[in-house]
């Protein structure tokens, strides 16, 4: 479960001192930076920032293809840090990017999401002094037991501005003693992406050609199910993931579930040695897949499983009945106006629940609100106006 390191990577153009920052680092991340370096680029006078990748995800599927579908402009510096233990790999890439924020000194390092790759830059950033800003601020599962959890409450108590994406949020980020005037209620930046990229989707059936074509058959009579499985919680526990892959292969029964399948998940699956039951019983499994090919998979749905936050997000926006397979969600507007619900990692649980959204009980729920397609640009807004605050960028420049 560990990929050599490699050497930090600049691209050749001299290091620009001040501006902003960015930085990303694991696949959710790519989604939520590329609308903010879209909205900073527009108009007469762009917001110059500089993107750091840390290197945390670097295979071609889990980031090129990322990079390449959502326009994301090449990192000016990788920090090529790789694959470890939370310790190592958020040591490492404290160790690798406090060079590089001495050097370019912005006026803000944006971090987004709350990977391992969030939580180490905004700690680097806070002790040089640089401030930072969090989009996605304030979502709470208060289940520390999940690495996430612990990344958020740090990155918020680390931040200088802090963007939200449910009023939800805000209540969490005051009870933990956030003044008020940091905290702003944007919207969320990666329905930004999708409303942005729905009209490029890849239509399912073009996938599952790919993928299987006589799964193809069976899902234009039945339609098709999305699964995604890669929380430790689910995934590292053998008999936890043979439970759920146990419903899985029952639900498969009665329509093809396709099911794109992280690194890590692979390795599980690998180990416990199930993969040609699963697949003879129609579950597709497959490499991770692109953000074009996932939205499609998505959007044509009849029922989405999954244990990744992002999507219980995406499937809201899209109107698509998901099922969380967790016990609980630091997102809960996807519960309470959206077409979330929990259910856990109990075989009986998860199979009843299925049949019962396959039988027409799904939710569909409503997009919430400032879920429009504009946070980005909402971002943008406050950040240019706290940078005039500040005398920042063009506020120093009398703007
Ligand atoms: C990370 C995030 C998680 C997010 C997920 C999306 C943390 C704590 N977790 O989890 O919140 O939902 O990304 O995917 O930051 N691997 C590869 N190729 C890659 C990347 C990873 O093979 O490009 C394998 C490696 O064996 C690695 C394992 O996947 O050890 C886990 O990667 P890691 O970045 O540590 O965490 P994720 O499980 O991907």
């Amino acid at each position: 479960m560990s990929a050599p390191a490699t050497a930090v990577r600049t691209r050749p153009a001299a290091p620009e001192r001040g501006g902003l920052m960015c930085v990303v680092g694991a696949r959710p991340n790519f989604m939520k930076a590329a609308p903010l370096l879209a909205a900073f680029a527009e108009g007469p006078t762009p917001l110059p920032c500089a993107l750091v990748h840390t290197g945390q995800h670097y295979d071609a599927e889990m980031k090129d293809a990322f990079f390449r579908q959502l326009g994301i402009p090449e990192p000016d510096v990788d920090l090529g840090v790789g694959s470890g233990s939370h310790a190592w790999q958020t040591a490492e890439i404290m160790r690798r990017f406090e060079p590089v924020l001495e050097a370019r000194r912005p006026e803000a390092v944006i971090v987004v999401g709350d990977v391992n790759s969030t939580v180490a830059c905004a700690l680097v950033a806070a002790k040089l002094g640089v401030p930072v800003v969090h989009v996605e601020a304030g979502l709470r599962s208060f289940d520390r037991s999940m690495p996430e959890e612990i990344n958020r409450v740090l990155t918020d108590q680390l931040s200088e501005l802090l963007f939200t994406t449910e009023r939800q949020a805000r209540e969490n980020l005051l009870r933990e003693g956030i003044a008020p005037w940091r905290i702003h209620f944007v919207g969320n930046v990666m329905i930004d992406t999708l409303r942005a990229q729905e009209p490029r989707a890849v239509p399912a059936a073009e996938t599952l050609a790919r993928l299987a074509p006589r799964a193809l058959r069976r899902a234009g009579e039945a339609g098709h199910a999305l699964l995604t499985l890669h929380r430790p919680g689910n995934v590292d526990r053998p008999e936890v993931l043979r439970g759920i892959l146990d419903a899985v292969a029952e639900i498969a029964r009665r329509l093809p579930v396709v099911f794109p399948v992280h690194p890590r998940t692979r390795a599980a699956i690998e180990r416990l040695g199930v993969a040609g039951r699963l697949e003879a019983a129609g579950v597709v499994l497959a490499g991770p897949l692109g953000y074009l090919e996932m939205l499609g998979l998505m959007r044509e749905a009849r029922l989405v499983l999954t244990d990744s936050g992002g999507m219980q997000e995406e499937t809201t926006a899209l109107g698509v009945p998901c099922l969380t397979l967790r016990e609980n969600t630091e997102r809960p507007v996807t519960l309470t106006e959206g077409s979330n619900e929990l259910v856990g990692s109990d075989p009986e649980r998860i199979r009843a629940a299925a049949e019962r959204v396959l039988d027409g009980g799904g939710r569909r729920g409503r997009v919430p609100e400032r879920w429009d397609g504009q946070a980005a640009r909402r971002i943008r807004a406050v950040l240019e106006r706290w940078l005039a605050d500040r005398g920042g960028l063009r506020g120093a420049a009398g703007a």
